[in-house]
């Protein structure tokens, strides 16, 4: 199955995406993770992306639809988990496109329902492993051993440098200005479900398993 997981920055997409992985083999396209990679890689594009993301603004169309449209040549048996991408309409129809194109399409698109004063928190306490990209929480999941990686050993945890105050304002802005409008679009498309992102990480977990298997 191919699913989007839809929501605003803190939602839980990311962490929702890497148990999927783990547990039914599904491959995670995180566009902000290719886009930090290609700010890593120190290319011309890289470091254009990386100011743009700094602000906390929607990096172009073209280029997003380009680092998918590459990824999706791959075959996934076990199918996509969109994270982060679609994130406006002109996304939402290029995808509808490069699946249509390769056969395939899109089973569900799961919208991740949060408040606002809960994203803050998730946020501003958010950290990641550097090497494994494994997500971590100062108070909801922090690692099993302070400053060491549960998943890989690592000791290079890191906060993201949109991981302020005021780059998440202006993320939130973005959401709700261009993103937030995919939520009717799909809707109108009866491939909407909604779960509480609110709840702790093994009901959302379950919920989303429920929409999957519905979904097959
Ligand atoms: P991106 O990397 O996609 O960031 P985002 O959408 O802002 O989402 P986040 O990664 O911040 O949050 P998440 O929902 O994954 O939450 P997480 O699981 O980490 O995008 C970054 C930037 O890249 C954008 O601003 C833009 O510039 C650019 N970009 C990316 N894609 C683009 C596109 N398609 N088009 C244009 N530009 C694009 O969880 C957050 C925290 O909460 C963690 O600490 C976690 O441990 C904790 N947590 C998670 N679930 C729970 C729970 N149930 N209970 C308690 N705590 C929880
Ligand atoms: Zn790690």
């Amino acid at each position: 199955v191919n699913i989007i997981l839809l929501g605003p920055p803190g939602a839980g997409k990311g962490t929702q995406a890497k148990r999927l992985v783990e547990d039914r083999g599904m491959v995670q396209l995180s566009t902000g993770d290719m886009l930090r990679e290609a700010k890593s890689s120190g290319s011309e594009m890289g470091r254009k992306v990386a100011e743009v993301m700094a602000r906390g603004e929607l990096v172009t169309d073209e280029i997003v639809i380009g680092l998918i449209g590459e990824k999706l040549a791959q075959p996934s048996a076990g199918g996509f988990i969109f994270d982060g991408f679609p994130r406006t309409l002109p996304q939402a129809d290029a995808l509808g496109a490069l699946l249509a194109k390769l056969g395939q399409k899109l089973d569900a698109v799961i919208e991740m329902q949060v408040d606002d004063a809960a994203l803050v928190a998730r946020i501003t306490g958010r950290y990641n492993c550097g090497d494994c990209g494994a997500v971590y929480h100062d108070v909801t999941r922090p690692s099993k051993v302070a400053g060491v990686c549960d998943a890989c050993g690592s000791t290079n945890l890191v906060h993201r440098a949109d991981d302020n105050e005021a780059a998440l304002r202006q993320r939130l802005m973005e959401y709700y200005k261009k993103t937030s409008p995919l939520i009717g679009y799909y809707y109108a498309k009866q491939q909407l479900s909604s779960v509480d992102g609110l709840a702790e990480m093994d009901a959302v977990a379950a919920a989303i398993a429920k929409v999957l298997d519905r979904s097959k």
